[in-house]
């Protein structure tokens, strides 16, 4: 295999690498970054710098993930401090004290009783565990008959096994074989037809959680362990729920002993403008899995909350028992565990949940503006979320907005594209001068591509 060379940088020569080959990129075009590099060097606030010194936007909060803006002074010095106090304690049978902490501030920002928070490592592992903890309740109270898992099309929960076989996003899944056995899909809630460039959720679609009833009659509420979905479905292109549709979903759960799982890695943490989807939509599940804005982005870490109730009943037998075998060498690390602590305290004392929530009516009417931009088919939203689609090139799908992404970035700009669709989630510490930036370069990218 010829390797893809890289000229050093005649002055920095640590930030270029020799050699583009060896690292096998993820959900990435391989062949083309390595002909055309984008690498990044450093980042503050609300913008990355590259090797070649050009600063960049950052209109997705790196991967929906930094929250609180980049190289947040607290932060840094919170994983720096942590590194040196005590760099990893084991995390079976031992523990040690910032991940309570850190596990009772989630609980508190968590509504009613979901009480108990267990750590992992990623979206994915948190996916996983809260799909893992469903099926394991319901053996523990009597029911191990209850083992299949409804997810929805669309959906996306990671890369595992079992986050794949509930995801619903077929290229995800096609090269994997047969993923995992009893598994079931609601459909998904995008309905352009009805909804195109709605503000907020849209009005129609609520109905289509009654599909959960047709699955009941199909396999019996007995098999069924849990359903999972994302609140805001994000990664498949932001999808926004109908008005209704969560409460239905958690309706139809109750009645047959259903748990449900809200996927919130990228809602949880302010995105929205409150502390959950939980909270915004006022809509309850069993158990929430979380990632990404926990730390900011900083120190990987995902997080599983979950009722009092599914909790308890695992704390029953000898008291010298493990309950539930199950956990990663990394749960609770200690370097993540103090830049989520950082994290909570810069998301409080900075207001910027209150920001986000603030800025959602403008940033909304940014996004919208853009309609009757070229080949812009619909404008999605909510909270510090949005969403511009386009109409696919014939033959061609992905192409329109994956160029768009490379005019952006030569802009000056970072955007994530899934499909033909555009994705925005910026840093919740954004101002209005720049939610300006963000649509005014876009827009500039979407009549040159006219
Ligand atoms: C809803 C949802 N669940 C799970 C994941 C997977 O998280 P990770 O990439 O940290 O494994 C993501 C990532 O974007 C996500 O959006």
């Amino acid at each position: 295999m010829p390797a893809s060379p890289m000229p050093r940088a005649r002055t920095e020569s640590h930030r270029l690498p020799n050699d583009l080959a060896p690292y096998w990129m993820p959900f990435t075009s391989n062949r083309q970054f390595k002909s055309a590099p984008r690498l990044l060097a450093g980042a503050e606030g609300l913008y990355y710098t590259t090797v070649e010194g050009r600063r960049i936007l950052d209109g997705t909060a790196g991967l929906w993930c930094c929250n609180a803006g980049h190289g947040h002074p607290k932060i840094v010095a919170a994983i720096q401090a942590q590194a040196a106090e005590l760099d990893y304690a084991p995390a079976f049978q031992m523990g040690h004290p910032k991940a309570f902490d850190l596990a009772a501030r989630v609980a508190a920002l968590a509504p009613g009783d979901l009480d108990h928070v267990f750590f992992t490592n990623s979206g994915s592992e948190a996916v996983d565990t809260a799909l893992k903890i469903a099926i394991a309740y319901h053996r523990q109270r009597g029911e191990g008959t209850r083992t299949r898992l409804i997810g929805r099309e669309r959906g996306y929960h990671g890369v595992g096994f079992g986050g794949m076989s509930v995801g619903g996003i077929a290229t995800n899944r096609k090269f994997f074989g047969p993923l995992l056995a009893g598994v079931d899909h609601l459909p998904h809630t995008h309905l352009p037809e009805k909804n195109a460039f709605s503000r907020g959720e849209p009005a129609h679609g609520a109905h289509l959680a009654d599909e959960l009833e047709r699955l009941v009659a199909l396999h019996d509420a007995s098999t069924i362990a849990a359903v999972i979905v994302e609140p805001v479905a994000c990664s498949t292109g932001v999808l926004v729920p109908p008005k209704g549709y969560l409460k239905r979903l958690r309706e139809i759960c109750s009645k047959h002993g259903i748990l449900l799982i809200f996927d919130e890695v990228i809602t949880g943490f302010g995105r929205l403008g409150a502390n959950f989807a939980v909270e915004y939509f006022g809509v309850v599940p069993d158990l929430v899995t979380t990632a990404k804005g926990l730390t900011s982005g900083t120190v990987p870490m995902g997080a599983v909350i979950a009722r009092k109730g599914i909790y308890d009943t695992f704390m029953t037998g000898p008291e010298n028992a493990i309950e539930l075998f199950h956990g990663y060498t990394y749960s609770g690390h200690p370097l993540a565990c103090a830049a989520g602590l950082a994290a909570l305290d810069v998301y409080a004392e900075e207001g910027l949940f209150e920001n986000a929530r603030a800025l959602s009516r403008y940033w909304e009417d940014g996004l919208h503006a853009l309609k009757g931009l070229p080949h812009v088919v619909d404008l999605r939203n909510i909270g510090l979320i949005g969403a511009i689609e386009l109409e696919a090139i014939p033959g061609q799908p992905t192409k329109r907005a994956f160029d768009a992404f490379l005019r952006a970035y030569d802009k000056g700009l970072l955007v994530r594209t899934t499909g033909d669709i555009i994705a925005l989630s910026p840093p919740l510490t954004i101002g209005k001068a720049e939610i300006d930036l963000i649509f005014g370069r876009l827009t500039e990218v979407l009549k040159a591509a006219g």
